[in-house]
């Protein structure tokens, strides 16, 4: 049985004192689900939100970290500082990070290597442009995606690792993938992790859908059979539709 996740990527959006309101206002939502709940709130916030929710269930993750230890990098965030903090989940490979931040499948390698390495759980994201869907190039760059983001990963960590499926179209654009078509995606990852890792880490690996999961369509999107939950951008900035979806 895999445990569904939800997850809540604030992106750069929220002052600290706008964060914790929110993240009071989730406070006991985790109490009536099977739900796992993450929240990933930018790093400056991330030290008030986990004594925010310290006596509660709620995870929290960062949105992104370096794979260094530590050293000159300005403006980075290391995974010893995160692990140090108790953050327990990482998001590695966001899109927005890929096109808007040069990272790529071997930095996302690097990154999810080091999370491991330091006990923080990645949510690694993939997923196609508008164009290579058209072109019936999706399931080749996810392929591509995947083969070389866990390059030497072993078998073991799978274990602590969460794949998040984000077809770039459908990111903050009100447009999702039909559920079809999302599960379709999944279930061929999760064939993928099956080829590399066998059936057993592939029936366990927890694959999230993210695109404009709303209120609205959250029930379809985990009535799919592969689906094991959401990353959810948008509507994960007001509390009312994130308890929403996590109760869907
Ligand atoms: P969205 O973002 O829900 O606003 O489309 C999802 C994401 O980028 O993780």
């Amino acid at each position: 049985m895999r445990i569904p996740i939800i997850a809540g990527n604030w992106k750069m959006n929220k002052t600290v004192t706008e964060g914790l309101n929110l993240v009071k206002e989730l406070k006991g939502v985790e109490e009536n689900t099977d739900v796992e709940v993450v929240v990933c709130p930018p790093f400056l916030h991330l030290s008030e939100v986990k004594n925010e929710l310290k006596n509660t269930d709620i995870k929290i993750g960062a949105q992104n970290m370096h794979w260094e230890k530590n050293g000159a990098y300005t403006g980075e965030v290391s995974p010893e500082m995160l692990s140090e903090m108790g953050i327990d989940y990482v998001i590695i490979g966001h899109s927005e990070r890929r096109e808007y931040f040069n990272e790529t499948d071997e930095t996302v390698n690097k990154k999810i290597k080091s999370a491991i390495d330091y006990g923080i759980k990645p949510i690694v994201c993939v997923g196609e442009t508008l164009d290579e869907r058209e072109a019936k190039k999706a399931n080749e760059k996810v392929k591509k995606q995947i083969l070389k983001g866990f390059e030497g990963i072993d078998k073991e960590d799978m274990k602590n690792i969460v794949i998040a499926y984000e077809p770039i179209w459908a990111i903050g654009t009100g447009k999702t993938a039909s559920s079809k078509e999302a599960n379709e995606m999944i279930s061929f990852i999760r064939n993928i992790v099956k080829e590399k890792y066998g059936l057993d880490i592939s029936e366990e690996l927890r694959i999230q859908y993210g695109g404009s999961v709303k209120p609205h369509n959250v029930i379809e999107i985990m009535n799919e059979t592969d689906i094991d939950g959401a990353l959810v951008g948008g509507a994960s900035l007001k509390a009312k539709d994130f308890k929403e979806i996590i109760n869907f």
